[in-house]
């Protein structure tokens, strides 16, 4: 058969999850609590239909049913992450055995059937012990994540060649300390600025004990979710103010990541506005010397910004927004079962940036996908018909194909997700996968896209 699209030998096909969304069983076997256990015990009509952490969609008891089916639509790589309460259960000291051999059978599973592990070792789930300590927020939780970090590459690297320090290190950040979507709820942007920084110190301590392990065969990066910034016009207030969103959104981490440095301009506002986190000895050094390895990029939505209509309130908290306002740009295609906007396109500004500005850094996606609420309403003989999500899909690939041709160094596509997954505050609201779960019975039944991608994988293009 004659492809218009034909990608790169041995290109990634699969699809992302993450251990809190997808696992439930998280009073089993040994698991601490993380702070997702904890937020839902303290606060649980916080969560979408009351639905919290514990049970999700039990692929800790049924990962092995789930591998066959990733297996039948052609996956030849899967992302999932480590529950780090689950390994450790106070965060630092005592592993759990249970958990060392749930994931050497999950890893051993995948492996038998030809399907190659991506491990993400934080997927925004902190231990509550070490949140009750401070979190990110102090140098010691660092110290912890590279305890569990080494831990892990020596547990599982034998087998699992690509690993990924955070998932998204911003959402926790934004969520956590500036907008109130994730514990601890705390507004206040200098406590953000360096749980911010913390992060990347902890994601370079990792690197490196990675590289000093001698089961480092593999490759070592990150997962970043990447909105492409794009301003209203090309007058120079709406340029800045869209040049301001990159800054904060994309660059405060992607430059540390990959290029070892932050940019100056964010380091002038920070320093501007009393934001700078405190720092050590050493850490521009261990940044610089640890650089990842491979990307990761979540790509959903770009970002369209203006220049601020109104001046912001100096007495109110800082707040990165305080430098642009958000575009409804008319005609945008939106995802209307979602509310986000689709822009296929962004998919091909990233890559290229990456392979402008960047060096070219190997890369993949690790995110991209449509949620849809109330997906039972496209049932037809017991299938969902999501010719949305098939089209979604296939228009990303086509730019990420024409990106490829042009030289990007991209090895990969992952949708969000595997089956329909319990999505934080959001819970089962938005529904993303290439199987449903039956909430009830758990029961996986394949949507009409995981059949389209079962053909897509094996030919290795449409
Ligand atoms: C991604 C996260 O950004 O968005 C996932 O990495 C999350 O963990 C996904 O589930 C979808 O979010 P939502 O709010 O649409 O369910």
């Amino acid at each position: 058969m004659a492809l218009q699209y034909k990608f790169p030998e041995n290109f990634w096909w699969g699809s992302a999850t993450s251990a809190t969304q997808i696992e439930g069983a998280a009073n089993e076997d040994g698991k601490g609590k993380n702070i997702w256990d904890h937020w839902y015990e303290t606060e649980p009509n916080r969560f979408y239909e009351n639905i919290g952490p514990e049970t999700t969609s039990d692929f800790y008891h049924r990962y092995k049913e789930d591998i066959q089916l990733m297996k039948d639509i052609g996956h030849n790589t899967f992302r999932m992450s480590i529950s780090w309460a689950r390994l450790i259960p106070d965060g630092r000291g005592e592993l759990n055995p249970a958990a060392v051999s749930f994931y050497n059978n999950v890893i051993d599973e995948l492996i038998t059937n030809d399907i190659e592990p991506f491990v993400t070792l934080f997927h925004f789930d902190m231990p509550l012990e070490l949140q009750n300590q401070g979190g990110w927020e102090i140098r010691a939780v660092v110290d912890a994540y590279t305890e569990y970090a080494r831990e892990a590459f020596r547990l599982f690297g034998d087998r699992v060649k690509k690993w990924f320090t955070f998932n998204e290190p911003i959402v926790p950040v934004e969520g956590g300390y500036l907008y109130d979507f994730h514990y601890p709820n705390v507004v206040d942007a200098r406590r953000a600025a360096q749980v911010a920084y913390h992060t990347m110190i902890a994601h370079a301590k990792a690197v490196r004990a990675f590289h000093e392990s001698n089961v480092a065969d593999g490759k070592i990066g990150i997962i970043l979710n990447l909105t492409p910034s794009y301003p209203r016009s090309q007058n120079p207030a709406d340029l800045r103010a869209s040049r301001i969103a990159d800054l904060f959104f994309n660059r405060s981490f992607l430059d540390p990541a990959v290029l070892g440095e932050y940019p100056q301009e964010l380091i002038d506002i920070l320093n501007e506005h009393g934001l700078l986190p405190v720092t050590e000895r050493g850490d521009r050094e261990l940044l610089k010397a640890n650089t990842a390895d491979i990307l990761g990029v979540n790509y959903y939505q770009p970002r369209r910004v203006k220049a601020k209509e109104y001046l912001p309130n100096p007495y109110s908290p800082f707040m990165p927004d305080w430098f642009f306002d958000n575009y409804e740009m008319p005609g945008r295609k939106m995802n209307k079962y979602r509310g986000w906007e689709i822009y296929e396109k962004g998919i091909y500004d990233i890559m290229q940036n990456l392979k402008e500005n960047y060096g070219n850094i190997e890369s993949f996606v690790s995110e991209n996908g449509m949620g849809v609420q109330d997906e039972e309403r496209f049932v037809v003989d017991k299938e969902i018909q999501d010719d949305y999500r098939i089209d979604f899909i296939r228009e990303h690939l086509k730019w990420l194909h024409k990106a490829i041709e042009e030289g990007c160094n991209v090895k990969g596509y992952h949708l969000w997700s595997f089956m329909d997954n319990w999505s934080w505050m959001n819970a089962y609201k938005n529904r993303y996968g290439f199987f449903s779960v039956d909430l009830r019975t758990k029961q996986r039944t394949p949507k009409k896209s995981a059949h389209w991608i079962k053909e897509v994988s094996q030919n290795n293009g449409f």
